[in-house]
C-alpha cells in the first residue's frame, strides 16, 4: 500500500525535534518529505521553511508538520496560505480537537516547550484523528474556506 506523505520542516530551533519526528513518522508507516532545514549550526529564519511546507500541503491537499522554538511563528506564516489550517498543538487535547473540530492540516510544534515523547504523542493523535462528521464543525470549516476566497494571494 502506498504510504501517506507528510511534509515536514523546521527552523534551527526546531531542527533536532524535526529529525526525531521524521524518524517517528517513518516507524509509524508514513513517508516524511523533509523540506529542511538541514542543521542547527546557524540561524534559519522560520518564515522560509514554513511557507515552503504550507504551499506543498495546500497543493497536495495533504498534511504537514512544522517545528520551531514555540510553534507560533510557523503557524502565523503557514496560515497565510490559502487552504492551510495550521494549529499550534501543545498537548494531546489540542491535537485531538484541532483535527476533530478544525480539520487542521498543518501541525505546529514547539521544540522549546515540548519534550520529545510529548511531541510524539501529539503527532500520533493528530495523525490518527479524523475530522468530525458533525454538521456544526463542517459548517464552521466551510465558513473559513469561504473567507479564504477573499484572501490576498
Ligand atoms: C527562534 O529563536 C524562534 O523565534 C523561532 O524558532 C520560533 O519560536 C518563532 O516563533
Amino acid at each position: 500500500m502506498k504510504k501517506e506523505v507528510i511534509f515536514i520542516g523546521s527552523d534551527h530551533a526546531g531542527f533536532r525535534l524535526k529529525e526525531k519526528i521524521k524518524a517517528f513518522l517513518g516507524k509509524s508507516g508514513y513517508r516524511a518529505e523533509d523540506l529542511g532545514v538541514d542543521d542547527d549550526k546557524k540561524y534559519h529564519d522560520y518564515p522560509k521553511t514554513a511557507i515552503k511546507v504550507a504551499k506543498k500541503v495546500a497543493k497536495a491537499k495533504g498534511k504537514g508538520i512544522l517545528v520551531c522554538g514555540t510553534g507560533l511563528g510557523e503557524a502565523i506564516v503557514a496560515n497565510k496560505v490559502r487552504g492551510i489550517r495550521a494549529t499550534n498543538c501543545f498537548n494531546e487535547y489540542t491535537a485531538l480537537k484541532s483535527r476533530e473540530h478544525n480539520d487542521s492540516n498543518l501541525l505546529c510544534l514547539g521544540a522549546r516547550i515540548l519534550k520529545e515523547n510529548e511531541a510524539k504523542k501529539i503527532t500520533k493523535i493528530w495523525l490518527e484523528t479524523n475530522f468530525s462528521k458533525e454538521e456544526r464543525h463542517r459548517r464552521r470549516v466551510k465558513q473559513i474556506k469561504e473567507m479564504e476566497k477573499n484572501m490576498c494571494r
